[in-house]
């Protein structure tokens, strides 16, 4: 699996998709800039999220709110008192970890040696291991299974409750020791706030504290009243943005999974008070599908009910993806009632409500939220797609299997030589085509060379142009994820993208 992430991150630099933030100085920790190829797939993903949600819904809306917002925001919506992450240092090292990340961490080390055991018996009993039969009845994996559950409950329990003093009592149970230096002198769990702070005004003594957005949610509820009267919306409805967040995030590891600087597609949907939970299920449905449509494969995504919700929820679910790292959480649906909405009313002293014709009353609506990383969703497509193949004859190749309606580039057109006016044939399909869809050129190398480089880039389709098309107007267009060749007229290639790749 290690190897696996290594390749993903190495791949994605050498093909200009991600670049480590101002790498020239030796980066930026938990930054990144996305390249010439990143910054396409990353606006697929953004389109292709904003379609389904707001052309496809006719009652939702979008909204781009601004990143810097009113400082009661943050007090409202309970950022500024409970968006904290309980942090620990270790005496000896002076290294600073996330609390409930040690534990996580022990936990996971728990799992992984049921799994040893599980997939030794898979070796042993071949075709007729019954795996669900083992993990029931096997007393060392009984054990592991029980000793993981117990620690992640406790952890849940204790920071449910804020009880900083049990986290640490329960790191010291478990003799955690500190990652680099094995030393297991902690001190007390304290909780540190996530958001990054900056100020407004020139002068030091008028100058305002603000945040920088740690959710672009907040942008959404404030805006609710403007929105709602301004479309004339009526209930359901949903407002949607895509927008830059900030977190100070301590733990800073896997890559653009976990950043300070990420972007988010959230959408809140609001309801009558009372059908929230119907709600939260048909919003589950329809992510899912959507996830779906990707053809990532299904059996990559899971769901993962809370028990632990954060301040605001009533029920909360995760979309879990298969990175390369295991499961992990790639969207939020959260049940958020009128908390948000409440809040902003005390704070502000606006009213926040919808006067609701059929049941002639006024009311807070409650709001279901659906919220996904940008950055994860760029993850979860990109390692997915990421793979090595054995070929017929022992040699392998690198192949990026993009989703075509995400691929950056759509097709790639090449002479089969550099002379013999071929190239000026490519160039006039390129410029004809180039209008509708994002194609490129490339006329360097052998055009088996060629094929390999946009197979690894992710391009689905090489259009090739050579001798015959002179005379025949027809071209070669080969499949990315079957190298099947097929010969088309020139004149029905922008008709053969726009099936294959059009959303
Ligand atoms: N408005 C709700 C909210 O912000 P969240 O679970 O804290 O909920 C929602 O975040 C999504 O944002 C997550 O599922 C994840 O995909 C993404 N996300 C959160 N923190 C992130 C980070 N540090 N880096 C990248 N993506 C992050």
């Amino acid at each position: 699996q290690q190897d696996n992430f290594k390749q993903v991150i190495a791949h994605a630099k050498e093909y200009g998709y991600i670049f480590s933030s101002s790498e020239i100085y030796d980066g930026l920790s938990a930054v990144y800039d996305y390249g010439q190829n990143g910054a396409e797939l990353k606006k697929n993903i953004k389109e292709y999220w904003w379609k389904s949600m707001v052309q496809l819904h006719d009652n939702i809306v979008g909204l781009d709110a601004a990143i810097l917002m009113h400082p009661t925001t943050w007090k409202a919506s309970g950022h500024v008192d409970a968006f904290n992450d309980p942090l620990i240092d270790n005496k000896d090292s002076k290294k600073r970890y996330r609390a409930d990340v040690l534990v996580e961490d022990y936990a996971e080390k728990i799992n992984q040696k049921a799994q040893k055991e599980i997939a030794k018996a898979r070796k042993r009993f071949g075709d007729k291991f019954d795996e669900e039969e083992f993990v029931n009845t096997n007393p060392r994996v009984i054990r592991y299974k029980k000793e993981e559950k117990e620690i992640l409950e406790r952890l849940a329990k204790s920071l449910t409750n804020e009880d900083l003093a049990d986290v640490k009592a329960l790191i010291e149970e478990l003799g955690i020791a500190c990652p680099e230096s094995g030393s297991k002198n902690w001190t007390d769990v304290k909780q540190f706030n996530l958001m990054f702070g900056t100020k407004l005004g020139a002068s030091a003594d008028s100058a305002t504290d603000l945040y920088l957005r740690p959710e672009t949610a907040q942008g959404i509820f404030v805006n609710f009243a403007n929105v709602q009267k301004t479309g004339r919306m009526k209930i359901p409805f949903g407002i949607a943005q895509i927008g830059k967040a900030f977190r100070n995030e301590i733990v800073a590891r896997q890559f653009i999974f976990r950043q300070r600087e990420f972007e988010q597609m959230e959408m809140q949907f609001f309801v009558r008070p009372g059908e929230e939970l119907t709600w939260f299920e048909k919003w589950k449905e329809t992510r899912q599908k959507w996830h779906e449509s990707l053809g990532l494969g299904k059996e990559n995504y899971r769901f993962h009910d809370h028990e632990k919700m954060a301040h605001y929820a009533n029920a909360a679910t995760d979309i879990e993806f298969n990175f390369p790292f295991g499961f992990k959480e790639l969207e939020g649906i959260h049940s958020r009632t009128d908390f948000d909405l409440k809040a902003h009313e005390k704070h502000s002293g606006k009213k926040l409500q919808f006067f609701d014709p059929e049941m002639n009353k006024n009311y807070v609506p409650y709001v279901i939220e659906t919220s996904i990383g940008l950055d994860r969703m760029f993850l979860a497509v990109f390692s997915s797609s990421l793979q090595e193949e054995e070929l017929e004859g022992g040699t392998t190749r690198t192949v990026l299997k993009l989703p075509a309606i995400l691929a950056p580039y759509k097709a790639a057109i090449l002479p089969l030589v550099k002379k013999d006016g071929l190239p000026e044939i490519a160039q006039e399909l390129l410029d004809d085509l180039k209008w509708d869809f994002n194609v490129t050129y490339d006329e360097k190398d052998a055009v088996g060379r060629r094929y390999r480089r946009q197979d690894a880039a992710g391009t689905p389709f090489c259009i090739t142009i050579d001798h015959d098309t002179k005379e025949d107007k027809q071209v070669t267009v080969r499949n990315r994820d079957t190298m099947e060749q097929k010969r088309i007229p020139m004149a029905e290639v922008k008709a053969m993208l726009a099936k294959e790749v059009d959303f």
